[in-house]
């Protein structure tokens, strides 16, 4: 078992966002993702590498050891299942929050009414069919894979599940936010077998994230 340790990151806000949190750790990745097609990136420590795959996929490459670590939001931790993950912390980084949007004209209030059917569009389809049953609405899921503010537009759905953060999106294609589901930040998961047998590198880079997280905000 070598003991190099594979850090598994999404490309984008959470890749920037966790970079802070390597600096506490006295890791440095040495290129930029925007400017190179690499995949395996290497840093300043010899044992430390970055490995780049879709957020979707972070908590796979983990489960299965194709890397050690990883940072993903809830929403796609969620969505995986967090089978096989320790999840020792939030790392109150990419912060946005899970809602459903519709279009200004629809009557959200009357479609929810109980015995009454919608039709949603969403990856996130776990999310969306916890929140709907638990609301005792019948739901008819379209799954997408990106662009869901399309949809309430085209008329393939009455509404969304989909990520809000500044909620220009949602501005931008005259959708409302009708009900916050929950809030997303992006979390630490760790492999179990790799926990044990890299104890000691591991939990240095879990020690060292931990005391660079902000307290948490209200
Ligand atoms: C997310 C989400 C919305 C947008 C919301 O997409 O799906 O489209 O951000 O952000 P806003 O409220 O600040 O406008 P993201 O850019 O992460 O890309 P994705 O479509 O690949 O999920």
């Amino acid at each position: 078992m070598s003991s190099m340790i594979t850090l598994a990151l999404s490309k984008g806000r959470i890749f920037d966002e966790t970079l802070p949190l390597l600096a506490a750790a006295g890791i440095q990745v040495l290129e930029d993702p925007e400017k190179s097609r690499k995949l395996i990136l290497s840093t300043n420590q010899p044992n430390v590498r970055v490995v780049l795959v879709r957020a979707t996929d972070v908590p796979t490459y983990v489960e299965y050891g194709g890397a050690d670590i990883g940072v993903t939001g809830k929403d796609t931790l969620i969505e995986h299942g967090g089978q096989g993950l320790y999840q020792p912390l939030d790392l109150q980084i990419a912060k946005c929050r899970v809602s459903v949007a519709v279009r200004s004209d629809f009557d959200y209030a009357q479609a929810v009414k109980k015995g009454s059917r919608l039709q949603v569009a969403t990856k996130y389809t776990s999310i969306a069919r916890d929140f709907f049953a638990t609301k005792g609405v019948h739901v008819d899921m379209v799954k997408l894979y990106g662009s869901m503010e399309l949809a309430p537009l085209i008329g393939l759905a009455d509404a969304i599940v989909d990520l809000v953060s500044t909620g220009n999106t949602l501005r931008a294609n005259h959708l409302i936010e009708v009900e916050r589901i929950m809030d997303i930040s992006s979390h630490l998961v760790v492999n179990q077998a790799a926990l044990k047998l890299k104890q000691a590198p591991l939990r240095r880079i879990i020690d060292a994230f931990a005391s660079a997280v902000p307290p948490e905000k209200n």
